[in-house]
């Protein structure tokens, strides 16, 4: 893009003050600049800023109406029979498996990405090794493979694919693996006008882990998919060690209810965890999140004793590969969150706000539950397969991650007969272990 084209393209979108110190940039400077601003697409900083006159126009509305969906509890026979099925898909290679690792872990404040945290209770080993463990074990046991998409951002891409460099693809064969990364936003004022970060950079930041339906169909990874024959896809988040990756139970539920939609669902911890909570609305499904719920809301109890809105989600699901191709097209809500974003003043000087300045734009991946044609839920137990990797301390923390995942593997040697002492500090290859 050359200077006109920038001068141009900035004052039909009302974004002028991007070139402000163009007098005082360097060539290079100046060359990265036009480099970001030829990234801009004008309708989507549009919708930023009329995003902006409506604030989450949408979440304000009643969640009162939400009715709790029809969660599945898989037993005996049925249980089998979904098992059955969901080997059956993976040994036919119509499973993929696509993970979200695109965000920032600002509250886990560790440089690099999340998945590179070495939580491994013992060798320290990245949280990757345990995703790749287990896709590994599952390759070799239906003799097929599990291709494995993977979303970055632009901040922690290269980063990423240094440390699958280094431990070797922890066993996998990088034929079978695809990273491509999300896309990024401008961060924008309250007027509308985006942020600059230094005079030659524009603040930006990923667009949420619903950038992914964009980025999957931009990369080529949607049409590599279908390439490979691959029927449902299986979708996790990096910080969860304990995910149990395409689970033939839940392939096979959701392959037999001819779902497009299939979420793991489990009990929360407490009636105001921070989970989104899935509801029906008339026909159609929607996730409410839980600072839209009221107190009563969130107390509301059935007859049994049990909470109304008992099951929340943590972000493990199954899609139909057509549905991700059909919504692939299709715009997505704009969530807004106002934050500290670092910017200059008139004369170029940094500012490092105190308070809330600006808004990032993100997207979320539950926005496609009212489009499914057809969704399900399925209920497993917390403790066996999720234990987030959020904060440094306290919940959720690389403490209660380790302390998780070795009560696991507790279980799983119990009942192989294997004792392992309360206070010892061990580690599970999970090749090893899923047969
Ligand atoms: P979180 O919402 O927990 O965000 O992401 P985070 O970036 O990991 O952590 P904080 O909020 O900054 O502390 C849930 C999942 O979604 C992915 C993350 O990598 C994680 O797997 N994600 C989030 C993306 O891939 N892209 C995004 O833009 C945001």
């Amino acid at each position: 893009m050359t200077y006109k084209e920038a001068q141009k393209l900035l004052s039909e979108i009302g974004q002028s003050h991007v070139l402000s110190f163009w007098g005082d940039l360097t060539a290079g400077e100046r060359k990265a600049l036009l480099a970001q601003i030829g990234t801009f697409d004008a309708a989507s900083l549009n919708r930023c800023r009329q995003a902006l006159s409506m604030p989450e126009a949408e979440e304000s509305n009643s969640t009162k109406a939400g009715k709790a969906p029809k969660v599945a509890q898989l037993k005996g026979p049925v249980k089998e029979k979904c098992v059955a099925k969901g080997e059956a898909e993976l040994r036919a290679g119509r499973v993929a498996v696509l993970l979200v690792a695109g965000g920032q872990g600002s509250r886990l404040g560790f440089e690099g990405p999340k998945g590179a945290y070495p939580i491994g209770p013992l060798t320290g080993k990245p949280l990757f090794n345990y995703h790749a463990r287990k896709i590994l074990a599952l390759s070799q046991k239906f003799s097929k493979p599990l291709p494995w998409y993977i979303m970055t951002s632009e901040a922690n891409d290269a980063v990423t694919k240094k440390c699958f460099v280094a431990n070797k693809y922890f066993g996998l064969d990088p034929k079978n693996i695809m990273f491509f990364t999300q896309g990024m936003w401008p961060g924008m004022l309250s007027d509308g006008k985006v942020i600059m970060q230094s005079k030659s950079r524009v603040f930006m930041s990923p667009d949420g882990h619903g950038g992914l339906l964009a980025a999957l169909s931009r990369s080529g990874a949607l049409e590599d998919m279908k390439r490979r024959g691959i029927k449902h896809v299986f979708f996790f988040q990096v910080d969860n060690p304990l995910v149990e990756i395409a689970d033939p139970a839940f392939i096979g539920y959701h392959a037999i209810e001819k779902s497009e939609f299939t979420l793991k669902l489990c009990a929360k911890r407490d009636p105001f965890e921070k989970v989104g909570v899935p509801m029906l609305f008339g026909n159609s499904y929607r996730m409410v999140e839980y600072t839209e719920m009221s107190k009563e809301q969130c107390l509301k109890k059935r007859a049994d004793g049990n909470l109304y809105h008992l099951y929340g989600s943590p972000a493990i699901h199954v899609f139909d590969r057509a549905f991700l191709e059909r919504e692939a097209g299709q715009d997505m809500p704009l969530h807004l969150a106002f934050k500290k974003i670092p910017t200059i003043d008139s004369k170029g000087e940094t500012i490092k706000p105190s308070e809330p300045n600006g808004y990032k734009f993100e997207k979320f991946i539950f926005d496609l539950l009212p489009k499914a044609r057809k969704a399900a839920f399925l209920a497993f137990n917390q403790e066996d397969e999720f234990s987030p990797l959020k904060n440094a301390d306290g919940d959720d923390s690389p403490k209660t991650c380790k302390r998780d995942m070795m009560a696991k593997w507790r279980r799983v040697l119990a009942e192989k007969g294997v004792d392992i002492a309360q206070d010892a500090v061990f580690e599970l290859d999970p090749v090893k272990f899923i047969k």
